[in-house]
């Protein structure tokens, strides 16, 4: 079940065309490499022990926590190429990125993984602005739980920051967890721990935030500042909200929402939310960012820190929305149907599923380190869960019978929020990540209008290794 590689294509396009090799070497010349290493990184406390991590990094930098930042404007194309210093085999996946099939990063799907010391040429459109990121997608429950993550961002293609009511500045925030031993070491022992992956996952210990877990975002008296919060942990549900300040939500998922005030954001595993916050603080204060740990337990997870600099003149009035770019096209009147069922997880009713074709019980499912199942099947990979067709609009109802809640990510597509629990979603918000809590019935809809093999998955990444995972072929 393993597709060609784009490399593997253009090796056979010029053998049979007998092309000089002069333009893939001209290509090579000028594609920046994407380095995964191991590196370290100050993940606890400065005076604390440096982490060994693994990271993405260039050729000629080390690898970084997060990732470098990836920027591009809207309609321009990102090439890297992926070097393998890992131990292991792994690929990169731009999640949330409406990209050809052929450059998605599912190892195993799309791409075959990418060999320890081996390469692989990302070359793709950016087509939507927003806020994306990147991350490994081969045992990603233990790669992103490393460190492989990074933003991706897409800029408006006309600037939307420095317009009237905009933002006059903007920052990246990404936040992850990590699971430390005391000497601060990445704790190995539980990694493909299935108690952990029957519950809410791997759930780490300490929050960063841009790769600090004691991070200050410096800000300045008087800016609107647009930030673009990231959710790159493999399993933690986090709750966000600023000390002392109010946010307006401009976009979920890198699509752009009409502005609405919104005193907490909370984002699953891989969503995005963008918010703008009017700095009204006094030069020399701080804020805290503060995430909800658990039981409406807030702790800080970094500070917003004002510089001493004199206050700007505060912008006044609403927020201006973000362009809107997208149009989706739903034809819901005459939508294919689809439904996925989850089941499985601690404390839940799952007697069985289907494992390598076999009905197996729970205890076989436990010893094959599978724990969860969607419509019956332990996370087999042989068949599709559905086939659309190209440009068809495809209705699913996403039914969790489970006692946990996870949030479910379709590649390659961006859906519509129509109901939650049969009740109207007020927004009908757009994403790529949808929240599912425990018992939930969520009916989503999209236009399958990108061709090729796409996951959906549920994006708590030991959910997803122990059976949340199938797959939909497009055309
Ligand atoms: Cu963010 Cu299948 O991944
Ligand atoms: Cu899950």
């Amino acid at each position: 079940m393993i597709s060609l590689t784009r490399r593997s294509l253009l090796a056979s396009a010029s053998a049979a065309l007998v092309i000089p090799a002069l333009p893939r070497v001209a290509r090579a010349a000028t594609m920046p490499v994407l380095f995964a290493g191991p590196a370290t990184a100050q993940i606890a406390p400065d005076g604390n022990d440096l982490t060994d991590v693994w990271a993405y990094g260039s050729e000629s930098s080390a690898g970084t926590i997060p990732g470098p930042e990836i920027r591009v404007r809207a309609g321009e194309r990102v090439q890297r190429r992926l070097s393998n210093g890992l131990p292991q085999p792994t690929a990169v996946h731009w999640h949330g990125i409406r990209i050809d099939n052929a450059m998605d990063g599912a190892a195993g799907l799309t791409q075959d993984p990418v060999q320890p010391g081996d390469t692989f040429d990302y070359d793709f459109i950016a087509p939507d602005p927003g806020t994306y990121w990147y991350h490994s997608h081969d045992r990603s429950w233990e790669q992103v739980a490393r460190g492989l993550a990074g933003p991706l961002i897409v800029e408006e293609a006309e600037p939307w920051t420095g317009q009237e009511g905009a933002a006059t500045r903007e920052m990246t925030v990404m936040l992850t967890d990590w699971r430390l031993e005391a000497s601060g070491a990445i704790e190995e022992a539980s990694f493909g721990d299935i108690r952990d992956w029957a519950h809410g996952g791997r759930l780490g210990n300490v929050v960063t935030v841009n790769g600090r877990s004691d991070a200050e975002l410096e800000v300045n008296a008087g800016e609107r500042l647009r930030l673009r919060l990231i959710n790159a942990a493999t399993a933690r549900i986090m709750p966000l909200r600023i000390e002392g300040h109010d946010a307006t939500l401009i976009a979920l998922d890198g699509h752009p929402v009409a502005p609405r005030a919104t005193e907490q954001i909370v984002l699953a595993p891989a969503q995005r939310a963008d918010i703008v916050i009017d700095c009204t603080g006094k030069p020399g204060s701080t804020a805290a960012l503060m995430v909800d740990a658990g039981r409406n337990q807030w702790v800080q997870v970094a500070a917003l820190a004002y510089s001493d600099t004199a206050p700007v003149p505060a912008i006044e009035g609403p927020v201006r929305p973000l362009p809107m770019t997208m149009d989706h096209a739903l034809d819901l009147k005459n939508a294919q149907r689809e439904e996925i069922v989850m089941e499985g997880g601690a404390m839940g009713s799952m007697r069985g599923a289907r494992l390598n074709g076999v009905e197996s019980d729970f205890r076989q499912l436990v010893a094959a380190k599978r724990a969860w199942a969607f419509n019956g099947i332990a996370g087999d990979m042989e068949n599709p869960a559905f086939r659309a067709p190209r440009g068809r609009t495809v209705h699913v109802t996403l039914r969790n019978d489970t006692s946990w809640p996870h949030g479910i990510h379709l590649h390659g597509h961006h859906f519509e929020i129509l109901t939650r629990n049969g009740q109207p979603d007020a927004y009908r918000d757009r994403r790529d990540t949808v929240f599912v809590a425990p018992e939930e019935v969520v009916e989503i809809a999209f236009n399958a209008d990108n061709p090729g093999k796409w996951l959906l998955h549920c994006h708590m990444l030991g959910h997803q290794v122990a059976g949340m995972r199938t797959w939909f072929e497009v055309g």
